[in-house]
């Protein structure tokens, strides 16, 4: 990882992969750079970008785009979840078509991880495959999804069923637009924050714990507060996201730990449509389950697990009154991580150290699914109380 300075706006730059590396640019202000750390593409690019995100950056975004020669169009989508569909998937490769791209035009995916994933499979697979840039915009697409080249969609029949593994030529995050992320959203973010810390880095941890233990209702305010504290949590999470996407970029192992609290979480959202929780609330009620589920398999040392347990409890969630745990186990079981009719469980052996597992048993699984919903319900009637 080098420091480098370009003009007024201090980047850091994280590399990832091994061959057909691309850069992750981090800093604040970093959209004014974009103009001149644009790899080398053909004449037009589309923005795809949603509405939410459009108002804010799109005119500096296609105006930078311009800047460097380029003819300039741009989609803007509904924001939302929903968004993720083979509906929305046509309707950017339609406007790709319109508007006369080739396949060395570049898609610019400006907004979080519903559009970078959306508008990512569309340019891995529009002509085979032309040129992507990520500018993710959401804390959780800045740490997560911009980084590691997973794209894709929902089915009906499931989330990111139909994807791709396909790289961008260039991430360019910029921390300034955090500012305008809603607080529950920058929460998400911080979720995933949580989970390179418990999965890879204690020290990560501890310091968000930290956070978490002190303003659980303020983390934005928190970490906006102490730029230094949230550039180095984010230029840490993509550290470690690159290093394991470089080692595993199509999980067939390590990459799997990423998942962390995800089939859990998956299923919560699911059986939810969608609709109740955020990707990152989602997430943080999975990790609970893996937490309980490392202490109850005789991995997770059960006095760590118990802090752990508590400090995410403290992390503002939705209620999960009708989430049950046979039918989420159910759920979980369709998850596309599963092998040989055998789920693969993300746990700690201590925090900071994740392996993968696959002989828990049903009931143990079943008991940290209940046990968190009654925790989170408890949780919920003492704060009402
Ligand atoms: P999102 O893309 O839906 O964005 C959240 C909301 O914030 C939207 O309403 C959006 O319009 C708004 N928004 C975005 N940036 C903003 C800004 N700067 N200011 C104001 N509003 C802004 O959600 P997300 O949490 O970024 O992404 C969730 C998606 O990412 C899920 O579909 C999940 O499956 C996917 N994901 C993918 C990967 C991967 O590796 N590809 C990893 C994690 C998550
Ligand atoms: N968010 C999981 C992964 O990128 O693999």
């Amino acid at each position: 990882m080098a420091k480098r300075t370009a003009g007024d706006t201090d980047l850091t730059r994280v590399d990832v992969g091994d061959k057909d590396t691309y850069p992750v640019y981090i800093g604040t202000g970093s959209l004014n750079r974009l103009t001149d750390l644009l790899p080398g593409v053909g004449r037009q690019a589309l923005v795809v970008t949603d509405r939410h995100v459009a108002r804010r950056y799109l005119p500096r975004v296609s105006g930078a785009l311009r800047d460097a020669d380029l003819q300039v169009k741009s989609l803007v989508l509904p924001p939302g979840e929903r968004t993720k569909s083979i509906r929305f998937l046509q309707r950017v490769l339609a406007k790709m078509v319109r508007s006369g791209m080739t396949r060395g035009s570049v898609v610019v995916a400006l907004g979080g991880g519903v559009v970078g994933d959306l508008a990512g499979f569309a340019a891995s697979v529009y002509m085979r495959g032309c040129p992507l840039v990520q500018i993710p915009t959401t804390l959780l697409a800045q740490v997560d999804s911009s980084v590691g080249g997973k794209t894709g969609i929902n089915l009906k029949q499931g989330k990111n069923l139909a994807g791709s593994f396909y790289n961008p030529g260039l991430v360019l995050v910029d921390l300034q637009t955090l500012d305008t992320l809603p607080a529950r959203e920058f929460n998400a973010g911080f979720a995933e924050l949580l989970k390179y810390g418990l999965i890879f880095n204690e020290p990560l941890y501890r310091e968000l714990e930290s956070v978490l233990n002190r303003y659980p209702r303020g983390l934005k305010e928190a970490l906006l507060a102490d730029p230094g504290l949230l550039s180095r949590a984010v230029t840490r999470a993509v550290k470690i996201k690159a290093e394991i996407v470089t080692a595993d970029m199509r999980e067939n192992d390590l990459r799997m730990i990423l998942n962390f609290g995800h089939t859990f979480g998956h299923a919560a959202e699911q059986l939810t449509r969608y609709r109740r929780f955020l990707h990152g609330e989602a997430v943080v009620l999975g990790m609970e389950m893996a937490v309980r589920l490392s202490a109850l398999s005789g991995r997770l040392d059960r006095e760590a697990a118990g802090q752990v347990v508590a400090s995410l409890g403290r992390f503002p969630m939705p209620r999960v009154g009708g989430l049950r745990p046979r039918p989420m186990y159910r759920q979980m079981r369709r998850d596309k991580k599963m092998r040989d009719g055998r789920l693969t469980f993300i746990l700690l052996d201590e925090v900071g150290t994740a392996v993968t597992e696959t002989g828990v048993s049903r009931k143990q699984v079943l008991q940290s699914i209940r046990e968190t919903l009654d925790n989170r319900a408890a949780i919920r009637r003492g704060r009402r109380g």
